[in-house]
């Protein structure tokens, strides 16, 4: 299992704290965000990880986290050049994935749950996460049965069929880049991963996991605040890096 984690973009909502670095930059507590979901994946005893940022932040990831070796890990990175969707990650990352399975996280996503039983589960197809919340369109959206078995798989919805948003953390395995390939941008011109998503579901290959931990999207002013308290009150305490 290797790791991705997709660190573009320009944080156009958050400008002007974006106006000169990265939104995945910006300090959560006493840690840049990107630290969150990287100790997720390091948590989870996985040791290449693939940082895909921005071509004019790059130099600042660099700087700020090496090649990962102090850490126990090798860091590879790879520019977007520009945000076409989050599919793209695959595209760029399959000479670094070299036909492994892969988990991928959004630099900007905040979790309170340690992922590892999750990620060392994982065999074969697609695995999503959900998380209730109160405002799922502004989100991916799952809804499933009281088996789990996923119904349907939507990206913002203006009439969301659940309550259950699914967060920026996706395991895959290694077709993904075939899948990713083989999609088209949507009306807004991303290559969408609800597309992928919906791929492995036909297919009957798509699993879904409830988070019950906190989680939150960090991409907005008011989620940055919460995820700052999130972190002082809690997350700090159960850093590895
Ligand atoms: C992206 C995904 C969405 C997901 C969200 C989680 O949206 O497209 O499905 O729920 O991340 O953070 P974005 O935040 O890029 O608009």
């Amino acid at each position: 299992m290797k790791g991705i984690i997709l660190s573009g973009g320009k944080g156009t909502r958050l400008y002007p704290l974006t106006a000169v670095t990265s939104k995945q930059l910006l300090p959560i507590y006493n840690r840049p965000m990107i630290f969150y979901p990287l100790n997720i994946l390091i948590k989870a005893g996985i040791k290449e990880i693939l940082i895909i940022v921005a071509p004019e932040r790059a130099g600042d990831y660099l700087n700020l986290l090496g090649s990962g070796k102090e850490w126990g890990v090798k860091f590879t990175y790879e520019i977007q050049d520009s945000p076409k969707g989050l599919s793209e990650a695959f595209i760029i990352g399959e000479t670094f994935l070299q036909g492994d399975d892969v988990v991928m996280i959004l630099g900007d996503n905040i979790f309170e749950e340690d992922l590892t039983e999750h990620i060392s589960s994982f065999k074969k197809g697609a695995r999503i996460f959900a998380k209730e919340v109160k405002d799922p369109e502004r989100f991916g959206v799952v809804e499933f049965d009281k088996d789990m078995k996923v119904i349907s798989i939507e990206e913002k919805p203006k009439n969301p069929k659940s309550n259950f948003a699914i967060p920026g953390v996706y395991i895959y395995d290694s077709r993904i880049v075939q899948f990713a390939k083989e999609s088209k941008p949507s009306e807004r011109g991303e290559l969408e991963i609800v597309d992928l998503h919906k791929r492995y579901l036909d297919n009957g290959e798509l699993d879904v996991r409830v988070i019950n931990g906190e989680w939150i999207d960090a991409g907005t002013f008011d989620s940055l605040v919460k995820a700052n308290l999130l972190a002082q009150e809690k997350l700090h305490k159960n850093l590895i890096i």
